[in-house]
C-alpha cells in the first residue's frame, strides 16, 4: 500500500500566501516594509542557491531581502563588524548568516561560527539559533521558532497529523533541526503555536545502538541526519508518519535520508524529497521576519 503523500511544497505557498497578506496589512497599518538581510561568506554553490531562492520568496511576499556578499577571505572580525552594522541598522528587521562559512575562511584559519552567530540581536535572530532564542524554546516560552521545525510542526498540522501521546523518534541532534525539533513536539499544547505537541519523543542519533529498533518504535519518524536514504523501509513501523529533513544531491539527483521508493510501501504519509519539508523552512524564515518587524515597530 502506497502511503499518503505529504506535500510540503503546496502548504508552503499556502503560509507564504498567508504572510504576504499580513504583510500588506502590516505595511497598509503604516509599518515599514520588512527587511531581511542575508550574510552569504564566500561561493558555496548550494548556499548561493539557498540565497537566492530566500531572496525571490522575500519579494512575492512584499519583503524586501538584501544580500551581503563577503569574500570567504573576510576576517572574523569583518564579518562581526558588518554583523554588528546590521544590528544597528533600524531599516533590516531580520539578519540570517549562511551556514556553512567557509572552512578555509579566515585567513584559512575557519570562522568560529558560534561567535558569529552569537552576536546577533536575538530580536532580529529569524533563525532562532542565539542562545537567547533557544533557551526561551526550551522554556516553552519561544520568541522566533526555528524554521525546519517550525515548518515541520505547521506541516503536520495543516495535514492533520496529531502527535499528542505517541512516540516519535528524531534522528539527529543538529541544533539546526534535530534537538529544536525534540524539544517543539514534546512540549505542552500551544507553547510551540500549533497544537502539534505532547509527543514522547526519543533523540536518536550516530551512537544510537541498534538504531533500527529504535525507529521501529515511531509513530512519527523525523529524519534529520544528512546520510542519503539512511532510513531503510525496514526501520519503518507499518503506517508511520515519516518526515524526510534531508536534502543530499546524488550525482545529479537530490535524495533525503530515507529510501523513499521503499519506505512509501509501509509508512502511512511521507514527505518527497524535494517538494517536502524544503520549502516550508522558507515559508517560516518569511513568517519570522515579519514577526520581527512586528517586534520592532
Ligand atoms: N544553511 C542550511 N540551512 C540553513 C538555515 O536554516 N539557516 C541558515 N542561516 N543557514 C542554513
Amino acid at each position: 500500500m502506497s502511503a499518503e503523500l505529504l506535500d510540503g511544497k503546496k502548504i508552503a505557498g499556502e503560509i507564504r500566501a498567508d504572510v504576504a497578506a499580513d504583510v500588506a496589512s502590516f505595511v497598509a497599518d503604516g509599518g515599514a516594509k520588512p527587511c531581511l538581510a542575508a550574510v552569504l561568506v564566500g561561493e558555496d554553490p548550494a548556499s548561493q542557491v539557498y540565497v537566492r531562492n530566500k531572496n525571490r520568496a522575500c519579494e512575492k511576499a512584499g519583503i524586501e531581502g538584501r544580500t551581503h556578499r563577503l569574500d570567504a577571505s573576510t576576517s572574523q572580525g569583518e564579518l562581526i563588524d558588518l554583523v554588528g552594522q546590521l544590528n544597528d541598522d533600524a531599516t533590516v528587521n531580520g539578519i540570517l548568516v549562511q551556514l556553512p562559512l567557509p572552512k578555509d575562511g579566515n585567513g584559512g584559519a575557519g570562522f568560529d561560527e558560534r561567535e558569529v552567530l552569537d552576536t546577533v540581536d536575538p530580536l532580529k535572530d529569524v533563525d532562532a539559533f542565539s542562545p537567547v532564542n533557544v533557551g526561551l524554546l526550551m522554556q516553552g516560552r519561544p520568541r522566533f521558532l526555528p524554521c525546519t521545525p517550525h515548518g515541520i510542526v505547521q506541516l503536520l498540522h495543516r495535514t492533520g497529523h496529531s502527535v499528542a501521546g505517541k512516540n516519535v523518534v528524531v534522528v539527529g541532534r543538529s541544533d539546526i533541526v534535530g534537538k529544536p525539533m525534540a524539544m517543539m513536539l514534546a512540549q505542552k499544547d500551544g507553547s510551540c503555536g500549533r497544537d502539534v505537541a505532547n509527543a514522547t519523543v526519543t533523540l536518536a542519533h550516530s551512537r544510537t545502538a541498534d538504531l533500527g529498533a529504535v525507529c521501529r518504535t515511531a509513530d512519527c519518524l523525523i529524519a534529520a541526519v544528512g546520510i542519503p536514504q539512511m532510513i531503510k523501509a525496514d526501520m519503518i513501523k507499518p503506517g508511520a508518519i515519516v518526515v524526510d529533513v534531508g536534502i543530499n544531491r546524488v550525482g545529479s539527483k537530490l535524495v533525503g535520508d530515507v529510501d523513499f521508493e521503499a519506505a512509501k510501501e509501509v509508512a502511512g504519509a511521507i514527505t518527497p524529497v524535494p517538494g517536502g519539508v524544503g520549502p516550508l523552512t522558507i515559508a517560516m524564515l518569511l513568517h519570522n521576519t515579519l514577526m520581527a518587524a512586528k517586534l520592532q515597530r
